[in-house]
């Protein structure tokens, strides 16, 4: 079941629309990539990515809501898409979903990343998936938090590069050919 458009406001009182991405919205996403600043870029990408390909927006935008989800949140005064919470199951863990979020810098530290991810817990949850994956750079402090305080513990660490996992409570599928 989707998510239906939502309207939320915000602590500091902006109001925010939020629904699922879709393809229609390749242009937009382009657009938002090309406002974030350098340092955001690096943080969400863990690499210095300076814009994004043809192939990459094929793939952002290649969506069909259970194994692949995003949320997209729109400043409803600027029609603008300004934060997007994704999660993609990983095709080597069936039922283990692998997140990322970005908030467009001017919207940053206002708890719409937060919000965003809550949501897409919910979602992956709706669709009966069974753990949430996150990878952050040691260095990202909102990332880090925010993570933490969505319930999600420490798995690994690669590096500069730390994995959280949140369990989602769904039974993991049962493995086919056993009694
Ligand atoms: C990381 C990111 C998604 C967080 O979203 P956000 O809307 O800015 O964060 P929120 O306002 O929901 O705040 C989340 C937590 O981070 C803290 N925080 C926010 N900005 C912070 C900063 N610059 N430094 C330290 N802590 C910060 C908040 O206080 C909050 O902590 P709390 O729960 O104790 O109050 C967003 O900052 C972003 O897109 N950054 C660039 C891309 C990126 O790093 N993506 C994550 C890749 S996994």
């Amino acid at each position: 079941m989707a998510m239906h458009r939502q309207q939320v406001t915000l602590a500091d009182g902006a109001v925010i629309e939020i629904r699922p991405l879709e393809r229609g919205d390749r242009q937009g996403l382009a657009a938002g990539a090309e406002r974030l600043s350098a340092r955001s870029r690096y943080l969400r990408f863990a690499s210095p990515k300076d814009h994004l390909t043809e192939r990459d927006l094929d793939w952002l935008t290649d969506l069909e809501h259970h194994s692949r989800e995003a949320l997209l949140a729109i400043d409803p005064t600027t029609r603008d898409g300004v934060a997007v919470a994704r999660y993609v199951e990983l095709s080597e863990e069936p039922g283990i979903v692998d997140t990322a979020v970005t908030v467009d810098d001017a919207w940053q530290n206002r708890g719409l990343g937060s919000y965003l991810l809550a949501q897409l817990i919910a979602r992956a949850r709706q669709e009966g998936h069974h753990a949430m994956r996150a990878t952050v750079l040691a260095e990202n402090a909102a990332s880090l938090a925010m993570v933490r305080h969505a319930g999600f513990q420490p798995r690994a660490r690669d590096g500069a590069l730390l994995e959280f996992e949140l369990p989602l409570g769904a039974a993991l599928p049962e493995r086919p050919g056993l009694p």
